[in-house]
């Protein structure tokens, strides 16, 4: 099938485990994607130094993220899997788009007031510049379309932003891009409805892709309910069990009101008992593709070795025009 030729960029922080939210609200939309467009697919890692305190583990984060990339169906023949760190020009970009916006612009995104609130000593520059290295990363390439969950619309927008102000001022070249988000109602912690499901959170307000049937099962009879016992979809008076019928729905690929039907004089205690075996085979392939790749720790590195290589020559094409743009000297 012929491709069409825009780009499409996503990140994800290799610092912890990948959960149902972020497969079910944004990298499902990965998978369907890479057929269509030139896709970038990037391991964040220097991202992930802006609220990591500890970096001993990240390499192996890294690799088992890309791993599960791998195992749920990303295709390095089909798309570029690569490295944030292995392209040098996107600390070289971000450089160059540091000068574009106020600081006081930057002191507005609301995930950089979320996390100075929640971590008062995560006031680094880093966290601070962190949308601007987004844009560095997005825009490197010329991306037109970033599939990510719609927490990351600020960061988006600033992107836009600084393509806006770069084109205007050195005269055109990037393009504004857009986000595309995931049409499915959102997924929430088992823990509180009332809070998206995040890894940020307690481990057992989240169902990790990785994680065992037994911890599967004793997830999903931990978490909260709704008073009564009656298993209906009404996220306003039971924002716990439509969570759960939604994760239903999503593993099983049956319709809410059919499940609704076969639980219908059923209690909570039996849902519960099925919906974790319905995660379980549908998390079973993957986990079992994942435990092949991990194995062979050569081939992720030869996958993100070409990824990075291919993403850098695109990425050198790039700043020359930026280069020729701005009026600094090109060297090479
Ligand atoms: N900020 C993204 C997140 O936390 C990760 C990310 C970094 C990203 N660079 C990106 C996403 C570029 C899309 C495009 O999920």
């Amino acid at each position: 099938m012929a491709k069409n030729k825009e780009i499409v960029l996503s990140g994800i922080r290799p610092t912890g485990e990948l959960h149902f939210g972020n497969y079910f609200g944004a990298f499902k939309k990965w998978l369907e994607i890479q057929d269509q467009y030139r896709c970038f697919w990037m391991v964040a890692d220097l991202h992930s130094l802006t609220t990591l305190e500890n970096t001993k583990d990240l390499k192996k984060t890294a690799y088992e993220m890309t791993a599960l990339w791998l195992a749920l169906g990303l295709d390095p023949e089909k798309s570029t899997i690569f490295l944030q760190s292995g392209v040098a020009e996107h600390g070289e970009l971000n450089a160059i788009f540091s000068t574009l916006l106020p600081v006081a612009m930057l002191e507005l995104n609301p995930t950089y007031k979320e996390m100075t609130a929640s971590h008062p000593k995560a006031g680094s520059f880093g966290l601070l510049n962190y949308p601007v290295l987004q844009a560095a990363d997005i825009l490197l390439y010329k991306t037109s379309k970033v599939p990510v969950g719609k927490d990351q619309e600020p960061h988006i927008e600033i992107t836009r932003e600084i393509a806006r102000r770069f084109n205007r001022r050195f005269g055109r070249l990037f393009p504004e891009p857009q986000a595309i988000f995931e049409k499915i109602p959102k997924i929430y912690s088992l823990a509180d409805p009332a809070k998206k499901m995040s890894k940020s959170h307690r481990p057992d307000s989240y169902i990790a892709l990785l994680d065992q049937p037994a911890e599967i099962r004793r997830k999903i009879r931990a978490a909260v309910t709704d008073s009564g016992q009656e298993i209906i979809y009404n996220p306003v008076k039971k924002p716990a069990i439509s969570n759960l019928l939604n994760l239903y729905h999503l593993v099983s690929g049956g319709q809410i009101k059919k499940i609704e039907e076969k639980f219908k004089n059923k209690g909570y205690a039996e849902f519960k008992k099925d919906l974790a075996e319905k995660i379980i085979k549908f998390l079973a392939p993957i986990q079992k593709r994942f435990e092949q790749i991990i194995k062979n720790p050569k081939k992720i590195e030869a996958v993100l070795k070409n990824g990075s290589e291919k993403a850098g020559r695109e990425a050198q094409k790039t700043m020359k025009e930026v280069k020729n743009k701005i009026g600094l000297i090109n060297l090479n």
